[in-house]
């Protein structure tokens, strides 16, 4: 399987819980639970698309650009899934936080699968893109189990320059296929 197959999979599942949660009549028990499965689907897919996929991307010409849009959409999407987080413990109006995170989400999916997918395509060969499958399913489980310093950390790590990231990098993480 190529790595544009399971984000793609991921993808569907996270807009998903999103249309769950938008459509949720008030039932504080489910809506926590929805919420944290958000956040568990999309911070673990976010960071290993970052390190798997985006990192080998953004150093070709043709890809730097839009990798670095998407890059500040991830900060946006999380920023929001944090207000979320803080206005459910409240009991604030969570639900026009969770139809802006549904619309940021959908809107940074449709262009990751359209634009990122269609230049990754003629940049990488089929057997990098199932390479790039296997490092990002080896490495999601990993970062499921961070804590929230820990994924913003690895967030801040992937943003860097890779000249930068060495001193930053933890030895026992998965390393994405390398560039060709
Ligand atoms: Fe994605
Ligand atoms: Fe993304």
């Amino acid at each position: 399987m190529e790595i544009y197959e399971i984000l793609h999979k991921d993808h569907e599942k996270i807009k998903l819980l999103l249309n769950d949660l938008i459509n949720l009549d008030e039932d504080p028990e489910k809506k926590h639970v929805l919420i944290a499965q958000v956040r568990d689907e999309l911070i673990p897919h976010s960071r290993a698309e970052e390190t798997v996929f985006y990192n080998s991307l953004r150093e070709m010409d043709q890809a730097k650009d839009i990798i670095m849009h998407s890059y500040k959409e991830h900060i946006k999407a999380e920023a929001l899934l944090k207000t979320l987080q803080a206005k459910e413990k409240i009991d604030l109006d969570w639900k026009s936080t969770a139809k802006k995170l549904k619309e940021a989400l959908e809107h940074h999916i449709q262009e990751e699968e359209e634009k990122i997918f269609s230049v990754a395509k003629l940049l990488f060969t089929d057997e990098e893109a199932t390479q790039f499958a296997a490092a990002f399913e080896k490495m999601k489980p990993e970062i499921r189990k961070e804590n929230f310093l820990g994924t913003t950390i690895d967030l801040i790590r992937n943003l860097m320059p890779p000249r930068f990231t060495s001193s930053l990098k933890k030895s026992d993480s998965p390393q994405p296929p390398s560039n060709p």
